[in-house]
């Protein structure tokens, strides 16, 4: 997965394709890659690591059109010569690449018979050779002959040397929309619709096996038959440019102390005289008898807590599904599928939206960011309103995705009110100033490599969350388990180097987590323990106590979550990590 770029137009082409990858780095950063026409021969740089360091190499200087690449690799280690641009053999075409093309190792056999010599590892080369095997002076017609060929999800772009003016791109599953300006003086082409750079386009978006040729101020598009389609094109909000981190050392930690704001915005106005309305949603998805929630990572976590949320606040039987897992499981009819993505893009999400779909469920969309795939793909979309998240480390995104399913619960419901979820952001407040004692803890606990989560309830979720973002900013491991599980097995991991960090505040459960922390008490854990201010007896057990302001059981999760977000940063920070762009990931996902 990646993020893939294309200019042709009055603009300089190579520093719009640098601005443009800037805006996609967040689908991945492993290495960089632009490629170019000059004087009609391909002129390529790409660079292992962040843009910024394709930015200090630069070879390139003046391009007549450019295709760029940010990419998470699939295929092949991070290394120069599997950074995209890929090139052919006989080095007249240059191709990025989105996706995976799944039988790329028989056609890669089946050209190597042919006398076709490969560079790289890449499922990407296989195809660029292919494209090239099968060109006979007409671009789109080559591609379209590979794409028969190919099996996978995909888009991507490609320039010949032989056809200075043009760039081809074409899209099966993967995201790929082209924006063409008014006065026709210009074609972007990007993975996602959001880093068009602020102007004014109108933009189509390519499915199904579609190709575009595109031109400058000029698109035009064909079926898998080499028809030619007439693409409905959308005027989209032109963005608000590249955020700051306004002071932050972090974006992530920016983003944590957005929180207060955030929260309220995704409430805001959609609270009116005793009843829940969402603006956006035209249809009523209240007559489902039962919800499913999927979604990943952070999104899966939201997703648990709303499945409660919908079961205590409204009686609608829920659960949620890991979505790369959604998709094989059966589910009861009449059932709504919500399905929750910060991006909107994350393909395992995406996919198991597209098989609800057909077979006939309806699908509700939680979603952070406007005119991404998922809102174009499902029955309605409720946005967040958090702004854009730039830390890889969702934090903001997840607060905002649970007070909006706390609304969405007590939609469902017809009744209740949201006086205590007003309270929530003061409360977080009150968990942000303790950030100086939070980073003392968290100092004291970084020299650990291994940690249970602990909760139970509302605290279950929490705690999975709480650990998903210590392993991915800190690279320790970090368990969250049910507490009541530890003693089936995981208990036997613990000794005086394994902390417990329990989180303690859900009120139906204290009794029970108070038991189980004896039990890896006695056992020699370290403890750190999450605890509301009434629970004093709790710093007998614990080694130390982040106190938290006393609320409901289902509100319990937010300032639980804002103390682990904040333990998080701080042993990432101790233990001198990339907090913002930590290794292996990328802010989307866009391959399964
Ligand atoms: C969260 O910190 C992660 N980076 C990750 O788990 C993320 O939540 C997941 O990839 C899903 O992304 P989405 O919400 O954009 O679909």
């Amino acid at each position: 997965m990646c993020g893939i770029f294309g200019y042709i137009g009055k603009d300089d082409p190579l520093k719009t394709c640098i601005l443009g990858l800037e805006q996609l780095e967040y689908r991945g950063y492993d290495s960089t890659g632009i490629a170019g026409l000059v004087d009609g021969q391909i002129a390529v740089c790409k660079e292992v690591g962040k843009l910024s360091k394709l930015k200090e190499k630069l070879t390139l200087e003046r391009l007549e059109i450019a295709i760029g690449h940010t990419r998470w690799a699939t295929h092949g280690k991070v290394t120069p010569v599997n950074a995209h641009p890929h090139q052919d053999f006989q080095d007249s075409i240059a191709l990025v690449h989105n996706g995976i093309i799944e039988n790329y190792d028989a056609l890669k056999d089946e050209m190597q018979k042919q006398g076709v010599r490969f560079q790289t590892e890449t499922d990407t080369e296989v195809l660029t050779n292919l494209i090239s095997k099968f060109y006979e002076g007409d671009l789109v017609a080559a591609v379209q002959k590979a794409l028969s060929h190919v099996k996978g999800h995909f888009a991507f772009a490609l320039l010949h040397k032989a056809h200075p003016g043009e760039i081809v791109v074409a899209a099966r599953e993967c995201p790929l929309s082209i924006g063409v300006d008014d006065e026709r003086t210009e074609s972007i082409i990007s993975s996602d619709p959001n880093a068009f750079l602020g102007k004014k386009l109108n933009i189509l978006f390519l499915r199904g096996d579609e190709i575009a040729k595109v031109e400058r101020g000029k698109v035009s598009v064909f079926d898998k038959n080499l028809n030619p389609i007439a693409k409905k094109t959308e005027r989209l909000d032109a963005g608000s440019g590249a955020p700051s981190k306004e002071g932050f050392e972090h974006f992530m930690l920016k983003e944590i102390h957005e929180q207060p704001s955030t929260i309220q915005k995704a409430y805001l106005g959609r609270f009116e005289d005793g009843l829940v309305q969402f603006e956006s949603l035209s249809h009523d998805f209240r007559s489902a008898s039962q919800v499913c929630f999927i979604g990943c990572g952070t999104s899966a976590h939201a997703g648990a807590i709303g499945a409660l949320f919908l079961e205590d606040l409204a009686g609608i039987p829920s659960h949620y599904e890991i979505a790369s897992e959604a998709r094989y499981r059966l589910l009861p009819q009449n059932t709504l599928v919500v399905a929750i993505s910060q991006s909107g893009e994350t393909a395992d999400t995406i996919s198991a939206v597209r098989e609800m779909k057909s077979r006939g469920f309806k699908v509700l969309g939680i979603c952070n960011v406007k005119n991404s795939t998922l809102t174009r793909e499902t029955d309605g979309c409720i946005f967040l309103k958090a702004g854009t998240e730039v830390s890889v480390c969702s934090t903001k995104a997840f607060t905002s995705q649970i007070t909006v399913l706390y609304l969405f619960a007590l939609y469902f419901s017809g009744k209740g009110n949201i006086d205590e979820l007003k309270k929530i952001p003061a409360q977080i407040e009150k968990v942000l100033e303790q950030e100086p004692r939070i980073q003392h803890i968290a100092k004291k606990y970084s020299r650990y490599d291994n940690f249970f989560f602990m909760g139970r309830r509302y605290m279950f979720p929490t705690c999975m969350e709480a650990a998903l973002k210590l392993k991915e900013i800190s690279y320790v491991n970090a368990n969250g388990y049910a507490a009541g599980e530890l003693k089936h097995g995981p208990i036997a991991l613990i000794d005086s180097n394994f902390p417990v960090i329990a989180f303690c505040a859900n009120h139906q459960t204290e009794e029970k987590i108070v038991s189980n922390l004896q039990e890896v008490k006695a056992r020699g854990a370290p403890i750190l323990a999450l605890a509301p201010e009434h629970l004093k007896g709790i710093s007998k057990i614990a080694d130390d106590v982040i106190w938290l302001p006393e609320t409901t059981d289902p509100l319990s999760p937010f300032a639980s979550t804002v103390a682990g977000q904040l333990f998080a940063y701080f042993v990432a920070k101790e233990r001198g990590c990339d907090i913002d762009q930590p290794r292996n990931l990328a802010k989307s996902v866009t391959v399964e």
